[in-house]
């Protein structure tokens, strides 16, 4: 993965690497690119050859992760199962996933870090309802949680998170790698992406400057460009960018720590080329208040060409003959780069990955949550908190028992 910067900073914080070294102590999410896997593994080995279908009940840090991951590699190789996301609590939705498979060639996850989520355990209770044995469900939680008592309860098989893994960070624990294991993606190469990022950073790699300096830059122009755009030029990332934007979003939008001071950035998670024909107007010409960080790959498959075949008025579109698509691809982003650069006025960086595989995702994820960690610490926020959605939760307790 390469990552180029087209913005300079020159005021760098010298201290924030040795913040993030101290921190790492600490803070679990550091550690999972060396965990050890072998249980998950021997799980997936051992798992009932009958089942074709897992269903994750699970909702935000519990299944974007998994869901980004799963999305981005389906496109090349056919899963050994398919996997189905059960985020909402919308009654169509949920009877449309229940209705799409075999159920009694569907095992259910059931992921919830702290074990006690509406919306997880609403859709839960709903399925068990129909279907109660135990060995058609598993469980990731917390250990000692309530939804651990009842697992236990029931006798059903109970991953545990590690510990200080935050829920949005938890994509390369066991909450992403087991959904991911069963639907046969390879984990061990997903990590090695991540540990690749880990050691660049940390071994003070060129990444490690470009990191430090790309945080530098968002946190002291967090008021001017307040709103940080991913334009990713591959379908296959469109759910990353949904993973991205609650990593960002529910990380850094704070009040400071010991202040009364609300402080944050947005997220846009945008898909090139289709964007160019919606939101890039308004990147080019509306308020100079976004940062532009393109996603590019490096190598796309199949290798497929535009025939040489002149429509009738349309002469003027032959220069397309014989081009490939993915240099048709990788040629509009890179000129809608140069068309932003041109303004002068608008923060443009550019990730290059190598090609759709477990390796180059693991190395997007864990570039995005060192990013998200470094800035969160030059804002000031506590990063792996989420108070703010506490008070939305409150409400709805008191009016279900009302109700
Ligand atoms: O990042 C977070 O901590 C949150 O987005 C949680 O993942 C989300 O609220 C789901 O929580 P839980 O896993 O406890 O059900």
């Amino acid at each position: 993965m390469k990552n180029r910067l087209y913005f300079n900073i020159d005021q760098k914080d010298n201290s924030l690497f040795d913040k993030i070294v101290l921190e790492q102590k600490t803070i679990g999410y550091y550690n999972l690119p060396k965990q050890d896997t072998s249980n998950i593994l021997e799980f997936v080995d051992n798992f009932d050859k009958n089942i074709k279908n897992i269903m994750v009940l699970g909702i935000g840090g519990s299944s974007l992760g998994a869901k980004a991951v799963y999305e981005f590699l389906k496109p090349i190789k056919k899963p050994k199962r398919k996997l189905f996301f059960f985020e909402s609590t919308d009654p169509l939705n949920i009877s449309t996933l229940l209705n799409e498979v075999d159920l009694d060639k569907t095992h259910f996850l059931v992921i919830s870090k702290s074990g006690g989520t509406v919306e997880t355990i609403s859709i839960f209770k709903y399925i068990f309802a129909q279907k109660s044995e135990k060995n058609s469900y598993t469980f990731i939680t917390d250990n000692g949680s309530k939804l651990d008592k009842f697992a236990q309860d029931l006798g059903s098989k109970v991953f545990y998170l590690p510990p200080n893994v935050g829920g949005r960070f938890s994509v390369l624990s066991v909450v992403g790698l087991l959904p991911l294991a069963l639907s046969g993606v390879n984990i061990k190469e997903l990590l090695s992406g991540a540990d690749k990022i880990n050691r660049d950073f940390f071994k003070g790699k060129k990444l490690q400057s470009t990191l430090l300096k790309k945080a530098s830059f968002y946190a002291k122009n967090c008021d001017r460009y307040s709103i940080n755009t991913i334009f990713a030029y591959s379908e296959n990332l469109k759910y990353f960018t949904e993973w991205f934007v609650q990593l960002w979003g529910e990380s850094l939008g704070k009040v400071q720590k010991n202040s009364i001071l609300n402080v944050g950035l947005t997220p846009i998670g945008l898909i090139g080329p289709k964007d160019q024909h919606s939101f890039l107007q308004l990147i080019m010409e509306g308020r100079r208040d976004k940062s532009v960080t393109f996603i590019k790959l490096k190598e796309f498959n199949p290798k497929i060409t535009i025939p040489d075949i002149t429509l009738k008025y349309l002469e003027e579109l032959d220069s397309l003959h014989g081009i490939r698509f993915d240099k048709l691809i990788n040629m509009q982003c890179d000129s809608i780069i140069e068309a932003l650069l041109n303004e002068k006025d608008i923060p443009v960086d550019e990730i290059v990955i190598s090609k759709v595989n477990a390796k180059s995702i693991g190395e997007l994820i864990y570039y995005y949550e060192l990013l998200t960690s470094l800035v969160g610490k030059l804002l000031g926020v506590d990063t792996y908190n989420q108070p703010g959605v506490e008070a939305g939760k409150i409400i709805l307790k008191e009016k279900l028992s009302r109700y």
